[in-house]
């Protein structure tokens, strides 16, 4: 596969840990597989860390005019609002960049660029500056399908049902597996939301392809119907993560001394408990969370983000004598090398808010889940995870100590449970085949290789 293209990548990631850390991965598979020269083009908000790690990539930072958005106003709920944003205030200046390093005589060509599908503004450039655009999405398949057929538009009213409404325990018609309490969830605004996923889904059919980290083993039929839905090639090679050791582009100090203290605690025994670099709870929330960690009995690693707790610094809303009450049962940490949490002997079982690198990954060590999801994609994998590969239990009600007990004695003590990680690992097994040669992903790579180099 590694024939020397000498051709240059440039590649564009959404400034969120969910997306740098796969564009990265890419990027990296592509230089490994392709021999390809790699720049990436990021924002200066939450600029790509570690970028001495990369010595082989070029790095080229633009204005975003991000950073003040989001520290002058309140946080805000509403996740479109943000990528509304980056989609206007990037343009001119990725514009101007990729101009740029087009001009570059001295480089080697460009092949093309691949920017994260968040960025949908970016295909109008790359057709004006008549570069091809590939797209990587970060999200399942499944996730892409639910986007294409939920009626953001048509009827938002569905997206705001409350328990007290009759539907909201319903399937939704458009996307059975889903309930109305899910897309509930999705986002607070619906038009908002309904506007980014139709460009989004629009400038994915207008690209020239796209990568998706996912395996074909895993969503056969959702391939299937999304090859119909968008007729341009699409390559699914993932999970990313496995073609190298673990990842190093966290925008959090990952605490390490964790791995230690796991040597310590007997096979499969650990909960695992993570909501991700973006969802925030509330103080009761987080109680609620504390109190059934405590009264379950069972070995726990809890990845509390600095103001990750809506209100509170760090974990001062903790119950009184917590840590003390845990003793070494429990460890709390900012954020973990969870790759390597998950591959550990001692975990057991993950508690996790299912965005899509976290939910890939615990597939890959075949670890079963307990899923509270909070918006965006989240909620559509949870649904996939609880209902469709059953690998998991979903806690459907929130975050409320005895529905939260029931899940845990459910994945890790119970027979349904036991089925869960047989399920689990036999995904696994089907992964890591898909990565060997003759594998679908495998191929699935040699194919995006080979059609990057006629690009
Ligand atoms: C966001 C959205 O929430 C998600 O739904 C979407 O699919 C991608 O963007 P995020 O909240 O960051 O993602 O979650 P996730 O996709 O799971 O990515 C988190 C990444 O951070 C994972 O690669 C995970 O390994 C890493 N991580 C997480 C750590 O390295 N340490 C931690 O303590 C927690």
């Amino acid at each position: 596969m590694a024939t020397d293209h000498h051709k240059r990548i440039i590649l564009f990631p959404l400034p969120f840990q969910g997306h740098i850390n796969p564009m990265l991965q890419l990027a990296n598979i592509l230089h490994a597989h392709g021999t390809f020269k790699i720049t990436i083009v990021h924002t200066e908000y939450n600029s790509p860390p570690n970028q001495s790690n990369y010595p082989h990539f070029t790095f080229k930072s633009i204005k975003d005019n991000f950073s003040e958005i989001v520290n002058q106003l309140a946080w805000n709920p509403d996740s479109s609002f943000y990528l509304k944003h980056l989609n206007t205030s990037c343009v001119d200046p990725f514009r101007e960049c990729l101009a740029g390093l087009l001009r570059e005589t001295d480089k080697e060509p460009v092949a093309c660029v691949i920017t994260d599908a968040g960025f949908y503004f970016t295909q109008a450039v790359a057709d004006e500056l008549k570069i091809p655009r590939m797209v990587l999405r970060t999200s399942c398949l499944g996730c892409v399908l639910a986007y294409t057929r939920l009626p953001f538009h048509s009827k938002m009213d569905c997206f705001k049902l409350t328990k007290e409404d009759s539907q909201y325990e319903s399937s939704v018609e458009e996307y059975p597996i889903m309930k109305y309490k899910d897309i509930a969830k999705i986002t607070i605004n619906p038009q908002g939301t309904g506007d980014f996923v139709g460009n989004m889904l629009n400038e994915m059919k207008a690209s020239s392809g796209i990568i998706w980290n996912t395996f074909k083993e895993l969503e056969e039929s959702q391939l299937d119907t999304i090859s119909l839905d968008f007729k341009v090639p699409n390559f699914t090679l993932g999970p990313f993560h496995k073609y190298f050791p673990a990842s190093s582009s966290s925008l959090i100090q990952q605490d390490r001394t964790i791995l230690s203290w796991l040597d310590t605690q007997p096979p499969k025994s650990t909960i695992y408990v993570s909501f991700g670099s973006l969802a925030n709870i509330t103080e009761s929330e987080f109680q609620e969370v504390a109190h059934a960690l405590f009264k379950i009995g069972l070995p726990f690693l809890w990845v509390v983000r600095p103001g990750m707790v809506r209100g509170s610094e760090w974990i001062e809303s903790l119950p009184e004598r917590f840590l003390e009450r845990v003793g070494d049962r429990g460890r709390i940490v900012k954020w973990s090398p969870q790759q390597e949490v998950l591959a550990h002997p001692a975990t057991g079982c993950f508690w996790t808010h299912c965005g899509w690198n976290s939910t890939l990954e615990s597939i890959c060590e075949g670890i079963p889940m307990i899923c509270s999801p909070y918006f965006v994609d989240q909620p559509i994998n949870a649904r996939y995870v609880s209902d469709v590969w059953k690998i998991g239990v979903y806690l459907e009600d929130g975050l409320e100590r005895v529905g939260i007990e029931t899940a845990i004695k459910t994945v890790m003590m119970s027979k349904e449970g036991e089925m869960m990680r047989e399920r689990i690992t036999s995904l696994k097994e089907k992964l890591n085949n898909s990565l060997l040669d003759g594998g679908s992903s495998h191929q699935s790579l040699i194919n995006l290789v080979d059609y990057i180099s006629t690009l």
